[in-house]
């Protein structure tokens, strides 16, 4: 990929990876894409205005930069997928399809993330295989498996070139979530910082694959890098690195933040949604077909978010 265009640089993910394509692929030129209203720092630029329900002004942008590779990041997470159900559908799979029609002809490569929220309750919980039942129950759920099936569709029929990744819930100390249910996983280690109650919405033993941006990052690159004819699946690969459970998370930040404290009030509609979750992935098929490693564990990823948000937020 050399001219990449990032709809969603202003959210968790696109944020870090705008930034790290331009770092890391030399010669690179990354357009950020932007929603009006969005708080746009000023290291994105170049950036424009891409809203992926408005397929001529992406095919504009696309067109003017000779983009090569889309990283559609746009979505509304989970727990806000199910109070605002038909925006979501709206922005995931609407505006997947102008994605994927501009990619079908002026020829760009398509990553768009799948997630652990692409199964549900019939899936195996533990070591949730490659392929497998995908009948999730909440809306965000639906996009994700409709956003595999087209993605693979486009490539099947018209040779658009696009990958994917399942992601677990992202961990990072650089930009929030927003409104998803594995969101307490971030939010913890900012009030453990803060010296701050931490309120936690998902009940203790409820467990969910977790991952450390860098990692996400890392995958996210490495997959539109990947030797096409390695390639058996695309859209999506499973990706792992941990899983844990709301009690084996504070115990882990209060080895370096003693004081943290915690109290429960479970959100029912996150709960409900988690409990459909798998409890851990299996990813040797990403390992296999594209040489997937992860590299942070709970341990290293607790004393990095700490030390990072010690110095961001305490000066210290
Ligand atoms: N982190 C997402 C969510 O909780 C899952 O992919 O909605």
């Amino acid at each position: 990929m050399k001219n990449v265009l990032v709809i969603g640089s202003t959210g968790q993910i696109g944020s870090e990876l705008t930034m790290k394509i331009r770092n890391e692929i030399p010669g690179s030129t990354v357009v950020a894409g932007y929603i009006p209203g969005a708080l746009l720092a000023v290291s994105l630029i170049p950036a424009e205005i891409a809203d992926v329900r408005d397929s001529k002004a992406l095919a504009d942008i696309v067109r003017r930069y000779k983009i090569d590779t889309i990283y559609n990041l746009a979505a509304l997470l989970s727990a806000v997928a199910e109070k605002k159900p038909l925006l979501a559908w709206d922005i995931q799979m609407n505006g997947l399809i102008n994605i994927l029609e501009i990619a079908k002809e002026l020829g760009c490569a398509v990553f768009t993330p799948s997630s652990i929220g692409s199964f549900g309750p019939e899936t195996p919980r533990k070591g949730t295989p490659q392929d497998t039942i995908q009948r999730p129950r909440s809306m965000y759920g639906v996009t994700k498996v409709a956003t595999e099936l087209l993605s693979d569709y486009y490539f099947h029929k018209f040779g658009v070139d696009t990958r994917s990744v399942r992601f677990p819930g992202l961990i990072s100390n650089v930009t929030l979530p927003g409104g998803g249910t594995t969101d307490y996983a971030v939010e913890v280690y900012y009030s453990a910082v803060r010296g701050e109650e931490f309120v936690c919405p998902i009940g203790p033993g409820t467990y969910m694959d977790m991952m450390y941006m860098p990692d996400a990052l890392n995958a996210a690159v490495a997959i539109m890098e990947a030797d096409p004819s390695k390639l058996v699946h695309r859209n999506s690969f499973n990706i792992a690195s941990m899983s844990f459970e709301p009690e084996e998370l504070f115990s882990k930040i209060r080895e370096y933040e003693p004081t943290l404290r915690v109290r429960y009030e479970v959100d029912p509609v996150r709960q409900a949604i988690a409990n459909s979750w798998p409890d851990s992935m299996d990813d040797s098929c990403a390992r296999e077909e594209w040489g997937w490693k992860p590299t942070f564990d709970l341990d290293t990823m607790t004393r990095d978010m700490l030390e990072k948000l010690r110095k961001r937020l305490l000066n210290a």
